[in-house]
């Protein structure tokens, strides 16, 4: 005889409706925009969170992400939802570009010893703003002569975590020159480990680009990395990253953006300049 001692729990099965509840929330509180294709990628992800946290379905767990004064579960739930990958010297031809036209660019127009400040955002695990900690040590004559503060910042916190700590896989080093791999790196087992004196050169900050209360305080760069975020954007959360960068950069200030990107709105606010290694974008001058 059959006996059916275990039914099946009602699980927390997600309809068409919660998905898309789900995903125009997300879209305001992040600024990132989940296609249809990604239905399974965003289920499997609010279906981890709701055994975690113990809701009983998805309404539920819904009502405690908007409701929960903290933030704390939206934040797990972030850092689910983000794609961190990332890897060293990744578009290298952006950061010869920094060290051969744009640094000398700044420094020939400076009229203050005010330290060059760069914003790198998204840095993901840290492999963009410690590439360029690099490359201006390696490659940057100006070095000696400027101070320099690299400030870099994503939404996802265990990545920061991971970026603050610089413990890094082979893959991720792989297009590493060999010089720079043994003078800044320590092998660990089967990862690298990045020295202190380049951990430390670099602050990692959380930061919610499509947040206006995040980026109030994030003023006077020089040159802003933003590379392989947009692409998770849609046209109205690119206007407004643009607007937010335009703030964050001094007059004549200069954006990179990854390959693939462009910016609606980026060519009203910003001219694009066109260097030996790697278009980029410059703010004009105030008056302008
Ligand atoms: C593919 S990685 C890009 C890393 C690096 N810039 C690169 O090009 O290799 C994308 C990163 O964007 C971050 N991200 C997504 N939405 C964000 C937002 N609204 N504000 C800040 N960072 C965000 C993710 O956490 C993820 O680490």
């Amino acid at each position: 005889m059959t006996t059916y001692a275990f039914l099946p729990e009602p699980g927390p099965g997600i309809t068409m409706e919660d998905f898309l509840k789900f995903k125009e929330f997300f879209y305001r509180r992040t600024g990132i925009s989940f296609e249809l294709s990604k239905r399974y990628f965003v289920d499997k992800r609010l279906v981890e969170r709701i055994e975690a946290t113990g809701t009983a379905n998805f309404r539920g767990y819904f009502t405690m992400l908007r409701l929960q004064v903290s933030g704390e579960e939206l934040q797990q739930l972030t850092n689910l939802m983000t794609v961190n990958e990332t890897y060293f010297l990744r578009e290298e031809y952006q950061f010869r570009c920094l060290v051969d036209s744009i640094l000398p660019e700044i420094v020939r127009h400076r009229t203050s010893s005010d330290a060059i400040r760069i914003w790198c955002i998204p840095s993901s695990s840290g492999e963009e703003p410690y590439s360029i900690a690099m490359y201006l040590l390696e490659r940057w004559g100006g070095i000696s002569q400027w101070d320099v503060e690299i400030i870099s910042s994503d939404i996802d916190t265990s990545i920061l975590r991971r970026a603050r700590g610089g413990r890094y896989s082979a893959r991720s080093v792989q297009h590493m020159p060999a010089r720079w791999l043994e003078k800044y790196f320590k092998g660990v087992g089967d990862e690298y480990q990045l020295c202190d004196d380049l951990r430390s050169a670099v602050e990692f900050t959380r930061v919610n680009l499509s947040e206006p209360a995040d980026t109030l305080s994030y003023r006077n760069f020089d040159v802003i990395f933003c590379r392989n975020l947009l692409i998770y954007f849609d046209d109205v959360s690119r206007a407004t990253a643009v607007e937010t960068f335009y703030e964050a950069l001094n007059p004549l200030g200069f954006i990179c953006l990854g390959h693939s990107e462009s910016m609606s709105r980026i060519s009203s606010l910003f001219k694009v300049r066109k260097f030996p290694d790697a278009i980029v974008y410059q703010k004009g001058l105030e008056t302008e």
